[in-house]
């Protein structure tokens, strides 16, 4: 029997890479194709070892081009999508929106359109197919010092890249209410562990502990956020594919907030614990250095999580101290990969590989 073929959005980006690589692992019955653009924050290096999986098949594409898309459908009748691909970076949203527009709203409102065209009009859907949308917690804005976000907190995104992924939330919501779109959207808080792109606080913070650089602290550092180990993420997203209730949200979160500050203060000290202190003896807690604050910060993020603990039964795998201990000594253990993103080599691995082809 053909395998269902699973189409993953963004699998060359730090979640779906950990979610490709956990897919090939744990589900033998699956054919995973990964649709991704290699943007700066695509690294196909990080699947060099799975390239030539006998369930995996990588297309370089844009998720804004449909005459693609519709190809892709039709020619590997594709039951599944999950939907990772995007501008994730908060900070590039604001020097420049106009990415995340095109590719966090059109190419979702694409994807849309031809999971629509092959299920719904064509009448290929199996009656098992799922359009999962990976969302994040951003959307719901702003807390102060309590509460928590549920499904049912209203939508108030505060930077361009929030409002682009609530635009997409309410997209894909749209399409179930309108055309019957069998979607899943879920709503997860900050992700760490290996593979995550160093301009991101947890691995900018390790990069530039290491290299003796200084270790930027947007304003006063009291900024909240709910950390997850990006494994329990992807477990939660195979968890509701595949137990989800059709048209619902899910909040995923790790019960795990900690100021910014004492994220990176942690952190320096891990450094300091397993490679020694800086060349002149000071600990790298000595490298932080408060600078501006982001326009716009959200002061605090947490995640009610109750719902897909109650109805689907997950809950996260890795203590922050556990979770950050395997990325610590990942960072470590992957000097290679963090020199090839930070000196630009990665992005020459497509030519190399596929040039040809
Ligand atoms: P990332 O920036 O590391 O990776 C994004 C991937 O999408 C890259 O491989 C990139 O090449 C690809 N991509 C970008 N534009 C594309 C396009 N037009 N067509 C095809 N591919 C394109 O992002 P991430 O941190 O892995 O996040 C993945 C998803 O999860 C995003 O939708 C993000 O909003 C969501 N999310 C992330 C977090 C987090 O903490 N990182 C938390 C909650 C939700
Ligand atoms: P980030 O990793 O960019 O994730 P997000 O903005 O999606 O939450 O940032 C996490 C927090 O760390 C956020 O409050 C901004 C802060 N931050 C710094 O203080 N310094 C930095 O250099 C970066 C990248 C982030």
């Amino acid at each position: 029997m053909m395998k269902k073929t699973i189409l993953v959005t963004g699998g060359c980006g730090f979640i779906g890479v950990n979610f490709v690589r956990m897919l090939l692992v744990d589900r033998p019955d699956l054919h995973v194709l990964n649709l991704d653009k290699l943007t700066y924050a695509g690294n196909l290096q990080s699947l060099a070892d799975v390239e030539d999986h006998p369930n995996y098949t990588f297309i370089r594409g844009d998720i804004c081009d449909s005459d693609l898309i519709d190809s892709l459908f039709a020619s590997h009748d594709i039951q599944a999508v999950v939907h990772f691909a995007a501008e994730s970076h908060v900070d590039r949203s604001i020097t420049g929106p106009d990415a995340f527009v095109r590719t966090n709203v059109f190419g979702t409102f694409t994807l849309l359109q031809a999971a629509k065209k092959y299920w719904l009009d064509q009448g290929h859907g199996d009656g098992a197919s799922r359009f999962l949308h990976v969302s994040t917690d951003e959307v719901y804005g702003s807390l102060g010092e309590t509460g928590y976000f549920t499904e049912e907190t209203p939508y108030d995104p505060r930077s361009p890249y929030s409002a682009s992924k609530a635009s997409s939330d309410h997209f894909v919501r749209s399409y179930f209410h309108t055309y019957g779109l069998p979607i899943l959207i879920t709503n997860c808080s900050n992700n760490y562990g290996p593979y995550q792109f160093p301009e991101k606080l947890i691995p900018l913070v390790l990069n530039n502990g290491l290299a003796g650089k200084e270790l930027p602290v947007y304003g006063d550092g009291g900024n909240v956020r709910d950390w997850l180990y990006v494994l329990d993420h992807c477990e939660a997203i195979l968890r509701v594919l595949e137990k989800g209730q059709v048209s619902e949200s899910y909040n995923i979160g790790g019960h795990n907030e900690k100021t910014n500050l004492e994220v990176v203060g942690l952190l320096c000290d891990m450094l300091d614990e397993k490679v020694g202190p800086l060349p002149d003896g000071a600990p790298r807690r000595s490298l932080i250095t408060f600078v501006r604050d982001r326009l716009g910060h959200d002061r605090r993020y947490a995640i009610d999580a109750g719902k897909i603990e109650r109805e689907l039964g997950w809950t996260p795998r890795f203590v922050f101290k556990q979770g950050i201990e395997k990325t610590v000594d990942w960072y470590l253990e992957n000097r290679a990969w963090c020199t090839s993103v930070m000196d630009g080599s990665y992005r020459s691995y497509y030519e190399t590989m596929y040039g040809s082809k």
